[in-house]
C-alpha cells in the first residue's frame, strides 16, 4: 500500500504481515515462548492512567522534543533500537536506517548481526552524525578486541554491550519456520569481566537488556555510564519484566538513580505517549526496534515516515497532557497506582 496510508506504527506491522515472505515477518514478529512479555510490553503502557493537565500553555511544545545521549545531540527523546536481518525486508537492509537516522536527526544503535558490515554502516554516515555500535561479545579476549577494534576504526561513539541473552532465546513461533536465533549462548560473563572490558577500547560501554533495580545499583557502583532498560522486544525470556516496570521499580527505590546514570529503555514503543511514560520517570531516551525493521519494507522514507510520526504524536500527546517543556516533565502526569485486578 502507499505510504500515505501508514497512520500510526501499528500500521506497518499490518503491512509487514501481509507482504513481507511469512517467515521474514515471523523473524521479526517473535517473541519467546508463550509470548507473554512480548504483549506485557504493549499492554503495560495501558495499565496506568495518565493525569493529564488543562490549561497549560503548550505551544512551545515542538521546540522541546530534543535531546542529548552520552552528550551528543538529537532532535528527540527515542532512538533505533540495535536489531539483527534488515534485509529481510529490504534490499538496502541496514543502510535505510542509517541515512533515515541522519535525515531525521536521531541516533541509530546498529546490531552486530545487522546484514551490512559495521564497516558498510559507518560508510554510509552523513558526516559528523552519531552512531553506537551493539556488540554482542565473547569470554574470548581476542575476539572482543578485533571488535573493538573494527568499531572504533568506524568511528562509532559508544559500544551497546547486550547483557540480556546469556542463553539462547527461546522461540518457537520463528523456530516453526526454521528461523534459528542468531543470539550467543551459554556466554560465561561477569560484572568483573564487564570491568576488564573497559581497559580493552576507550569508547563507552553500554549496557543493554537491564531487568531489574539490583542490577541498575550495580551498574551505578561499577560506573557504567548508561543502561538500556529491556526485555529484548521480549525475545529471549517469557516472563521477564518490561522496562517501564523496571524503571518504576527504581523510582520507587530511589529516584535520584535517574540521575547517578542515564538511563535509556525499549521495548513495545508503540505512540507517543508510550514514550512520554518512560520519560516522565527520568528515562533519557526510548527504543523501537520492530516497528523500524517493519517500515524498512519502504526503505529509507519508511524509517523517516516512523520517526515524523513519533515526533508528531510525541508532541500531541505531550500537548494534550498539559506538558509545557518535555524537558520538565514528572512523574505526577501519571497515577502510577495499578487499578484494582492488577
Ligand atoms: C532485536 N533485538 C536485538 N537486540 C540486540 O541487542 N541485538 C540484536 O541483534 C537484536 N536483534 C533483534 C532482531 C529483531 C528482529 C528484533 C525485533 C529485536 C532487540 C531490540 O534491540 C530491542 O530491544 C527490541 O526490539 C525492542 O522492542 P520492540 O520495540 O521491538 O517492541
Amino acid at each position: 500500500p502507499d505510504i500515505k496510508s501508514i497512520v500510526g506504527l501499528p500500521d506497518f506491522e499490518y503491512v509487514a504481515r501481509n507482504y513481507l515472505p511469512i517467515r521474514n515477518f515471523t523473524y521479526y514478529r517473535n517473541g519467546a515462548a508463550g509470548e507473554y512479555s512480548y504483549r506485557n510490553n504493549l499492554e503495560v503502557f495501558r495499565r496506568y492512567r495518565l493525569r493529564p493537565r488543562v490549561l497549560v500553555d503548550i505551544s512551545n511544545i515542538e521546540s522541546t522534543l530534543s535531546t542529548t545521549i552520552l552528550g551528543h545531540n538529537f532532535s528527540a527523546p527515542f532512538f533505533i533500537s540495535p536489531c539483527a536481518r534488515a534485509d529481510y525486508a529490504h534490499a538496502d537492509a541496514e543502510i535505510n536506517f542509517v541515512k533515515g537516522a541522519a535525515a531525521g536527526n536521531i541516533l541509530y544503535m546498529p546490531a552486530l548481526f545487522a546484514q551490512r558490515s559495521i564497516e558498510d554502516i559507518a560508510a554510509a554516515k552523513k558526516p559528523g552524525q552519531v552512531l553506537f555500535q551493539q556488540l554482542y561479545l565473547e569470554s574470548n579476549e581476542t575476539f572482543n578486541k578485533d571488535l573493538f577494534a573494527r568499531t572504533e576504526k568506524a568511528g562509532a561513539k559508544a559500544i551497546i554491550f547486550t547483557v540480556d541473552s546469556a542463553a539462547d532465546g527461546n522461540r518457537h513461533r520463528a523456530a516453526r519456520f526454521g528461523v534459528g536465533s542468531a543470539d550467543s549462548s551459554y556466554s560465561a560473563f561477569s560484572w568483573n569481566f564487564y570491568e576488564q572490558l573497559r581497559n580493552q577500547t576507550k569508547l563507552p560501554i553500554i549496557l543493554k537488556g537491564i531487568m531489574t533495580v539490583e542490577d541498575a545499583e550495580e551498574a551505578i557502583r561499577r560506573k557504567v555510564p548508561a543502561i538500556i532498560l529491556s526485555n529484548h522486544g521480549g525475545r529471549q525470556l517469557d516472563g521477564s519484566p518490561s522496562a517501564l516496570e523496571v524503571a518504576l521499580e527504581m523510582y520507587e527505590k530511589d529516584k535520584t538513580m535517574f540521575q547517578k546514570i542515564e538511563v535509556l529503555a525499549d521495548g513495545g514503543i508503540r505512540y507517543g505517549v508510550d514514550a512520554i511514560m518512560l520519560l516522565s520517570l527520568g528515562v533519557k531516551a526510548v527504543g523501537l526496534g520492530r516497528p523500524f525493521m517493519y517500515s524498512n519494507i519502504y526503505g529509507q522514507a519508511g524509517v523517516e515516515k516512523v520517526i515524523q510520526i513519533m515526533k508528531h504524536e510525541i508532541a500531541i500527546d505531550a500537548g494534550n497532557m498539559g506538558i509545557p517543556d518535555l524537558k520538565k516533565i514528572s512523574p505526577d502526569f501519571v497515577e502510577w497506582k495499578k487499578p484494582n485486578g492488577w
